[in-house]
């Protein structure tokens, strides 16, 4: 380049009428072509290339990033590392740009000079950014009855859409197109795990929330068991509750603890279970479960009975008995009742 700064400033003088819209043909210029490339679309961090024709009798080219050169030829203008020449040639001045990110957005121009016409190509960049959930509500445990509150916040271009949802639920009844979900009055069943999905053209980005709701145990009603002396007898007490229930058992007002005589005490989660391994006429009576959490405690009473052994009357009069009213009905049956059935059976299939 014979002349840089005056034709850095020819250049300068140039894309001022383009900014100002006025044709450069209307300042007595032989002619000019002021084109409008369409816009490029780009995703953050990756390389843009910006290529521009050229034609014979070029005498200075240039291509800039609204009104300051990047490359003017083969020089480099720009202290940007990440820009860089790729081609200049009688056909084609093409840069690269690597590492895009939203401040590269904008105008870039490839102006060129021949003897006689200046020749611009403008062509806008505009930088997409994949979404990313920037603030989240963390895990939350609450008790029953408190109002939830739900925050998802995210960037991206285009602007991305924020719904929220609970996963488990097999209804909609539980969502939000906005960054926050409003959760009055909490109860039991909307505890689970929310998502939060940040979706704009060009991805999604998504995320969960666990939500735990505390809550005081409830306990189904006992039922009492009856056992026949020197039986094994269990008692069991099931307890809904969050956190899970402690259990205690009672006899009357007395506590029985695990490893008493004859006695074992098994948690299981929700379920306790209370084993007499050899029951004795001592241990017949009332007892009581009671399932504790923090939040407060509910009991049931399960009555252990005696069941009398039947005796061997019994044993022989009870199956036999069922048993007669089978086989009575078979032989009633004469064998031509029987190939009807058969029959039937056949017909049936078909
Ligand atoms: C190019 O992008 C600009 C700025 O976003 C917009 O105003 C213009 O309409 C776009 N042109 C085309 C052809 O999409
Ligand atoms: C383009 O110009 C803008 C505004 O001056 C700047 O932030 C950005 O880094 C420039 N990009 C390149 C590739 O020169
Ligand atoms: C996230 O949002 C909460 C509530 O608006 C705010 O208090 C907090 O500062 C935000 N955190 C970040 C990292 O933006
Ligand atoms: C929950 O919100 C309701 C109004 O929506 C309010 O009346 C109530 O006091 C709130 N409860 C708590 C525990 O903040
Ligand atoms: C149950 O206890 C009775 C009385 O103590 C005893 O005779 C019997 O052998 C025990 N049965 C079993 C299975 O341990
Ligand atoms: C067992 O005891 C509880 C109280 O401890 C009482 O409410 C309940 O009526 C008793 N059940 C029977 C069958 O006595
Ligand atoms: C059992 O529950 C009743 C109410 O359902 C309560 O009045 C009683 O005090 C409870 N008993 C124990 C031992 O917690």
């Amino acid at each position: 380049m014979k002349n840089p700064v005056c034709w850095v400033v020819l250049t300068g003088i140039s894309i001022a009428f383009i900014q100002q819209g006025l044709p450069v043909r209307s300042q007595g210029e032989s002619q000019s072509d002021n084109k409008q490339m369409d816009n490029i679309t780009i995703r953050q961090g990756e390389t843009l290339f910006l290529s521009c024709s050229q034609g014979d009798f070029v005498t200075h080219t240039a291509w800039l990033n609204r009104s300051s050169i990047l490359y003017a030829g083969e020089d480099k203008w720009s202290v940007d590392p990440r820009v860089s020449l790729v081609t200049l040639n009688q056909d084609e001045f093409t840069i690269k740009i690597e590492d895009v990110d939203l401040t590269d957005e904008g105008q870039y121009i490839c102006a060129v000079q021949t003897s006689s016409r200046p020749r611009t190509t403008s062509v806008h960049i505009i930088v997409q950014v994949p979404p990313k959930i920037v603030n989240l509500s963390k895990d939350l445990v609450v008790n029953e009855g408190s109002n939830v509150t739900l925050m998802c916040l995210a960037n991206g271009k285009p602007e991305p859409a924020i719904v929220w949802r609970m996963i488990s639920a097999s209804d909609d009844s539980l969502s939000s197109d906005n960054e926050v979900l409003e959760i009055p009055f909490i109860s039991r069943y909307r505890a689970g795990v929310y998502e939060c999905t940040a979706a704009n053209d060009i991805a999604v980005d998504t995320q969960t929330v666990e939500l735990t709701v505390n809550f005081p145990p409830s306990v189904s009603d006992g039922r009492d068991v009856g056992v026949t002396l020197g039986q094994r007898g269990v008692l069991l007490c099931e307890a809904d509750a969050v956190p899970e229930a402690d259990f205690e058992w009672y006899r009357d007002d007395r506590r029985i603890f695990n490893g008493f005589d004859g006695i074992e005490i098994e948690d299981d989660g929700g379920l306790s279970k209370l084993t007499f391994f050899n029951v004795s006429e001592a241990d017949y009576g009332n007892y009581s479960c009671v399932a504790i959490n923090k939040l407060g405690s509910a009991n049931t009473s399960i009555v252990l009975y005696e069941i009398i052994e039947p005796t061997s009357s019994t044993l022989l009069q009870g199956p036999g008995a069922v048993q007669d009213g089978n086989s009575g009905t078979s032989t009633v049956f004469t064998p031509t009742c029987l190939l009807l059935i058969v029959l039937l059976h056949l017909l049936l299939k078909f």
